[in-house]
This record gives structure tokens, C-alpha cells and sequence, in this order.
């Protein structure tokens, strides 16, 4: 089996299965003792991982500001490098590293700006439709020392890594709202029957303020 960092897939979900509207915006649906608690996550990670498609919506700092604890190493998926100069995560110190995990199709120009800013780039093919393939992506992160990674979102990459069978461990916010249509949480996953579900084992469920915290493991 390959050697691979333990990867957890966190995200915040209303009631009905969606991380966004339908305009694609979430802030903030989880409750803020909750962002307490997945700031304490992230410390716990060696590395927090997201798509380029929520570094243009969300453009989160990613850090542990809300709790103590070192900062992750901030990995962002971002095929065409769509990643402004100006995001938070584009602003780099030694407790704040950012990797950018990128392919031939990123502008060289911009790849050379950002990284006189201090971010560092892994530079890999990109598939047939456009995806880059997250084994090779966690294979990488692990020669880099990675050993835990916190995955959180957005859709795509969340669907990515269940389909990949990357995932060790899930932990779901739901919190009480109901969007109707929007973004949802996960995506298809080419399973046609109930007796084909990934299945899961809960680990544990706890209340935080207005949430409901879901620990579940991958059974494999
Ligand atoms: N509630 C929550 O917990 C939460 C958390 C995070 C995000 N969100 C929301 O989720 C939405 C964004 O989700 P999204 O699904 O549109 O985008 P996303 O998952 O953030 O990013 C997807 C992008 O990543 C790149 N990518 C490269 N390789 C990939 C691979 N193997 N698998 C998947 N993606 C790959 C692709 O862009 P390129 O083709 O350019 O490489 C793709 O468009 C936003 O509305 C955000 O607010 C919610």
C-alpha cells in the first residue's frame, strides 16, 4: 500500500447537504464556537488543503487564528493558477507557508511573481480533463514530511479525494439552515446502488453552539 499522510475531510454543511448557495457564497454557515474548534483542527494538521475555486470565493487566510497553535502549511489545487497575487494565502511568512499545486497550464510569469513572495510550487501534468491526480499530489506532500492533512473543501475537491479513496477520516458541521438548491457538499461519485455507498463508522457526534459535529471514519 502507498505510504500517504492521513487525511481528514472537514467541512460545514447545512441541514439539507449544502457547503454554499447557490451564488456560492457560505459565510458563515457554521456558528462561531464551531470555527473555534476547526481552527484546533488545523493546528493539529501539518497541512490544510483546499481548491482554487474556493481561494476565489471564500479567499481565506487559513491560519489558527482562533486558537493556539502553529499555523498548517496551506496547499491550494490550482491547475491554471487563478490564484490572485493579493489572496490572504498569497501572503507568505516562515510560520505561513504556502504550496501551490499547479501544472504546465499556470502562466510562468505568475508563477515567477509568486514565488519572489515566498510561495512554493509542485508543478504537475494535468489530466485529460483538466484534474490533477491527487495520488501523485499526496504522494509528494509525504517526501515533504506531510503526515496529516486537513482537507476543507470545496465540492469538487471533496468529491475528488472520496472518489480517489484518499480519505481516512470525515468530520461533518451541520448546522441548522436549509438552502434548498446550492452547492453541494458531495458530488457524484459514479455510485448507482445503496449497496455500493461508501460506508462509514462514527467515531463520535458532539454539539457545538448552534452545530452538529460528525466524526466518522472510512471503513477500509
Ligand atoms: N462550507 C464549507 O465547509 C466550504 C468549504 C470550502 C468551500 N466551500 C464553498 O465551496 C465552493 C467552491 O467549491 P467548488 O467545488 O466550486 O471548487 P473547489 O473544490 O474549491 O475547487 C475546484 C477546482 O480545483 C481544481 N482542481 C484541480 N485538480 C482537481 C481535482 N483532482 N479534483 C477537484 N478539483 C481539482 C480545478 O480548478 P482548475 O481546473 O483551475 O485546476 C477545480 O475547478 C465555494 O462556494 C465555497 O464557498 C464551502
Amino acid at each position: 500500500m502507498m505510504k500517504k499522510p492521513y487525511i481528514t475531510l472537514k467541512f460545514a454543511q447545512t441541514l439539507d447537504g449544502r457547503i454554499a448557495a447557490k451564488d456560492g457564497s457560505s459565510k458563515w454557515i457554521s456558528s462561531f464556537p464551531t470555527r473555534k474548534f476547526t481552527h484546533l483542527l488545523r493546528a493539529k494538521s501539518d497541512a490544510v488543503l483546499i481548491g482554487a475555486k474556493t481561494v476565489l470565493t471564500d479567499n481565506p487566510s487559513l491560519t489558527t487564528r482562533l486558537a493556539k497553535g502553529k499555523n498548517p502549511i496551506r496547499i491550494v489545487i490550482d491547475g491554471r493558477l487563478r490564484l490572485p497575487l493579493n489572496a490572504k494565502i498569497a501572503k507568505v511568512t516562515k510560520k505561513r507557508r504556502t504550496i501551490v499545486i499547479t501544472t504546465e497550464r499556470a502562466p510562468r510569469r505568475k508563477i515567477k511573481l509568486l514565488k519572489q513572495k515566498g510561495i512554493e510550487f509542485v508543478i504537475l501534468p494535468a489530466s485529460k480533463g483538466g484534474n490533477i491526480d491527487l495520488k501523485k499530489i499526496i504522494r509528494i506532500l509525504y517526501t515533504k514530511g506531510i503526515r496529516r492533512i486537513l482537507v476543507e473543501g470545496g465540492s469538487r475537491i471533496i468529491t475528488s479525494f472520496l472518489k480517489a479513496g484518499l480519505v481516512d477520516r470525515i468530520i461533518i458541521v451541520i448546522s441548522p439552515k436549509i438552502l434548498g438548491s446550492g452547492i453541494e457538499s458531495v458530488g457524484d461519485l459514479s455510485i448507482r446502488n445503496i449497496n455500493r455507498a461508501l460506508k462509514l463508522r462514527f467515531k463520535r457526534a458532539k454539539r457545538i453552539g448552534e452545530d452538529i459535529i460528525c466524526v466518522a471514519c472510512v471503513k477500509k
